[in-house]
Order: C-alpha cells, then sequence, then structure tokens
C-alpha cells in the first residue's frame, strides 16, 4: 500500500488537506486527514506539494504512420515521457486505412500499444464509408469498449472524409451512444491553397500557415456542429486554434447543443513567426495542422478556457526528427505534419495559466484530466481523487522549476518545440495505479504495465 501524507489534495472542485490511501491493486482507497499508515505501506511525504489527479491526454499519435513515415514515439517512450510529465493516461487514435476493416486496425493500435507504460483508450478513424464500417462501429462500441469515433475534415485523399461520409458516421455513432471527434479545416480549400502557393514558388515551412487560414478552421467548426446537430450526436472539435471555431462552439452550446472543444498548449504560447526562421528546419519544426496563428486567437483560447465553453486541453502528441522532416525540405507540402508535446502539457498550462492568473489550480485539474473524463466516459475510474478510483496521481511543486530542452526530455525525438523555457511548477511524483513511476527525476516507467481503458456506451 502507498499512504500519501500531508498534501493538498486539488480536484476540479476544491482543494483541501487530506492524505491519500492507494491499495496495491491501484485503488484510492481512502481521502482523508490523517489517516494512520497501514503495516508495512509506503510513506510518501507530500508537505507543500499539490495531489491532483494524474493528466489524461485524450489526443495523442504513438508510432502513427502518416505522411510517408511513422511518429517516432512509439506506445512505450512516449507514454513514459508522458509520466515524467504528470500524465498518466492517454486516448490515441486507430487509424484505418482506406479500405481496411475499423475493427481490424482497432486489433492492430491494441497490439501496438501493448508495451504502454500508461494507461490507454482509443478514438477510432473513420476513413471511408460501407456496410462494414457501420458494422464494425457496433462492434467496437458493444464488445471493444470504443464510444469515440473520429473524421479529418482535412488531409484531402489521404484521411480526409467528405460531408456525406462525416454524416453518416454521426448519425451511426448517434445510435451507438457514441461521441464523434473532429479535426475540423476544410481540406478542398487547403488543397488548392497548397497547390497555388507552390505554383507561385512558395515552397518553404512559411506557405503552411498561408494554405490553412484561420477563416477555413471556422468554416469547417461551423459545417462539422452543423453535422452533428441534424444527427444528434455530441461532437468534440480537436486541437480549437481560432476565435471563429471557439465562437462557433460557445454558440452552439448556448442552443443547447453537446459540442465540446480541446485546446493544445502550444498554441496558447507561439504564434505564427515561428515560420518565419531564415533556418528551414526551425521552421520546419513547428509544421503541424492546424497551424500556429496570429497572436490574436490567444484571448480567444484562453478565454474559452477560463469560461469553460472549451473544456479540455490535449497535446497532439506526434513526433517527427529532422530527418523525417527534411522530406518536405522541397515542398512544404510534404513534411510530416505534427510536433511532439506530452511531456511538457502539464507545466506549460500550468506555467503560463495557473501562474498568469488566467486559470484556478481547480480549473487546471478540469483541464487536464476531469473533463475529459467525463466527456468520454471514464470519470468513475479517471480524472478524481475518490474511493475506488484509480490511484493515478500527480504530486505537484508549484514552487520547482525546471528549462525544457530534448537534451534531458524523454520523448523519442530531437528537438522540443518549448526548448529553453524556464517553467515553475513541475510534476515531482507521478503514481501510476498505485505505483511512483516518476520520482523526483527518477523515471520508473514500465514497459507494458498500461492497461487498455474500456469506455462504455453513453446508451449502455
Ligand atoms: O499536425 C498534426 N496535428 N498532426 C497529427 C495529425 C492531426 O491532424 O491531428
Ligand atoms: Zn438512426
Ligand atoms: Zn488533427
Ligand atoms: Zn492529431
Amino acid at each position: 500500500m502507498l499512504l500519501i501524507k500531508g498534501g493538498t489534495v486539488v480536484t476540479s472542485e476544491r482543494s483541501f488537506s487530506a492524505d491519500i490511501l492507494c491499495t496495491t491493486d491501484g485503488k484510492i482507497a481512502a481521502v482523508r486527514k490523517d489517516i494512520e499508515p497501514p503495516i508495512g505501506s509506503e510513506i510518501v511525504d507530500a508537505h507543500g506539494l499539490l495531489v491532483m489527479p494524474g493528466g489524461i491526454d485524450p489526443h495523442t499519435h504513438m508510432e502513427m504512420p502518416f505522411m510517408g513515415t511513422t511518429s517516432s514515439d512509439d506506445f512505450y517512450t512516449g507514454t513514459a515521457a508522458g509520466l515524467a510529465g504528470g500524465t498518466t493516461s492517454i486516448i490515441d487514435f486507430v487509424i484505418p486505412e482506406v479500405g481496411q476493416s475499423l475493427f481490424g486496425a482497432w486489433r492492430e493500435w491494441r497490439r501496438k500499444a501493448e508495451k504502454s507504460a500508461t494507461d490507454y483508450g482509443f478514438h477510432v478513424a473513420v476513413t471511408h464509408w460501407d456496410e462494414k464500417v457501420s458494422q464494425d462501429m457496433g462492434t467496437l462500441v458493444r464488445e471493444c469498449g470504443v464510444n469515440s469515433f473520429k473524421h479529418f475534415m482535412a488531409y484531402k485523399n489521404a484521411l480526409m472524409v467528405n460531408d456525406e461520409i462525416f454524416l453518416k458516421s454521426l448519425h451511426r455513432a448517434s445510435d451507438l451512444g457514441a461521441v464523434c471527434t473532429v479535426h475540423a479545416e476544410n481540406g478542398d480549400v487547403i488543397s488548392f491553397l497548397q497547390q497555388s502557393l507552390l505554383e507561385r514558388g512558395s515552397t518553404g515551412p512559411e506557405a503552411h500557415p498561408l494554405s490553412r487560414p484561420d477563416t477555413i478552421e471556422g468554416e469547417a467548426a461551423q459545417r462539422a456542429i452543423a453535422l452533428a446537430a441534424i444527427s444528434h450526436t455530441p461532437l468534440y472539435i480537436v486541437h480549437v486554434s481560432t476565435r471563429q471555431a471557439a465562437l462557433a462552439i460557445a454558440e452552439a452550446r448556448l442552443r443547447g447543443q453537446p459540442v465540446y472543444g480541446e485546446v493544445l498548449p502550444q498554441h496558447l504560447i507561439f504564434d505564427e513567426s515561428v515560420y518565419q526562421s531564415p533556418d528551414w528546419l526551425s521552421a520546419a519544426r513547428y509544421v503541424m495542422s492546424p497551424p500556429f496563428r496570429d497572436q490574436s486567437h490567444q484571448e480567444a483560447l484562453w478565454g474559452g478556457l477560463s469560461s469553460g465553453q472549451l473544456q479540455t486541453t490535449a497535446t497532439d502528441h506526434c513526433c517527427f526528427c529532422a530527418k523525417q522532416k527534411e522530406v518536405g525540405l522541397n515542398d512544404f507540402t510534404k513534411i510530416p505534419n505534427g510536433v511532439p508535446g506530452i511531456e511538457d502539457r502539464m507545466s506549460i498550462l500550468w506555467h503560463y495559466g495557473v501562474n498568469q492568473k488566467k486559470i484556478t489550480q481547480e480549473q487546471f485539474v478540469a483541464l487536464t484530466s476531469t473533463n475529459t473524463a467525463r466527456i468520454f466516459n471514464l470519470h468513475t475510474r479517471k480524472g478524481i481523487i475518490g474511493e475506488g478510483a484509480d490511484a493515478d496521481l500527480v504530486l505537484w511543486d508549484p514552487a520547482s522549476t525546471r528549462t525544457i530542452s530534448a537534451k534531458t526530455h524523454h520523448q523519442n525525438v530531437d528537438y522540443n518545440i518549448y526548448e529553453g523555457i524556464t517553467v515553475t511548477g513541475v510534476a515531482k511524483k507521478t503514481i501510476s495505479r498505485g505505483k511512483i513511476v516518476w520520482d523526483d527525476g527518477v523515471l520508473r516507467a514500465e514497459r507494458g504495465a498500461g492497461q487498455y481503458i474500456e469506455r462504455a456506451s453513453f446508451k449502455a
């Protein structure tokens, strides 16, 4: 047994002094003041520390085949890096190839993820449509613990689905009691703009944001919301990066529509100037979609998070090393899209959010775990601190600092987008299912220790 003594427990609701007792099978057995240590228990001194639910990152891409290559963090290295930053669960994406069975792809991803150090679940992407897809969606929801499906409105001629397929999938998900998630950018417009930029000789990373204007994220978000309304399906919009998309979500919510928005910490702090670097690789390393934007959008993202109109933070962790990015040396449309971040999400959000008084520490918990757990129906086990919940915890030192660097991070990638930033607010210890797996700078991640998270349908 593990007894965490003397800390301040922070939940999405309140902060209070209490000890936490964890059982050897990884559950929380008690949360109250002055718990007597059971014989043989290990005691962790949490004086001066905040004890919060371990982070849940609902948007990662470990070892994902994408744009002709495979993201460099696998399920072990990526989740281990997450533990070093206080994240104890991920929801990754099963991406079937066009024509591949959803169920077959889910089995393939289950195999790949067996090496995970944290617990993991899956959203399953719908990349085409036929009767088999519809059947597999049923199997995945009823028998495989999947309650969310993903749709790409971008990446034309690859992952993108048109409105008809998206609507069919939304309708099927609604019948099954599942949530639909969506990457909202207009892929047809992007494809056209990419071609015209290339024809005009704009081949470098500085063309990337020009090919993906803010307006067409807003347009796609509006369209996704309209389609979800027709099919009465809860909709979760990933990586909201614009004021327009944030507004569309807020307006839908005012109409009573169940629509949720996710924000990535990188969109809160970087702007489009990252693409202006004279050094090709420095700029290419920030190529992700949606791109970094005019700084004025950041106000809406912070406002959405603090007002509750945007509910979650994720990383979209998707790593590509220099050699992989360099495939797009002469053509920005071939630079693999994606940036690392799972290790630093919590510190970045704390440093720029809580320390800057943009959000409270309780909101921090809501935004890093609790809201995600509620939206994706795992809130009886994760994102909370209470008897019977999984003992996934982070002991947070709000006063400690660290300087982020690729030289010291645990992510399997040769750069860090936050290189050189010194953050105040650090994960001191991370506890996964009752075991200390990150201990003041020492990573004790265990390959394969993570378990698959089954998430029930909302109609179950
Ligand atoms: O650029 C990104 N975000 N890469 C990963 C795939 C996606 O769109 O989420
Ligand atoms: Zn129906
Ligand atoms: Zn995306
Ligand atoms: Zn993604």
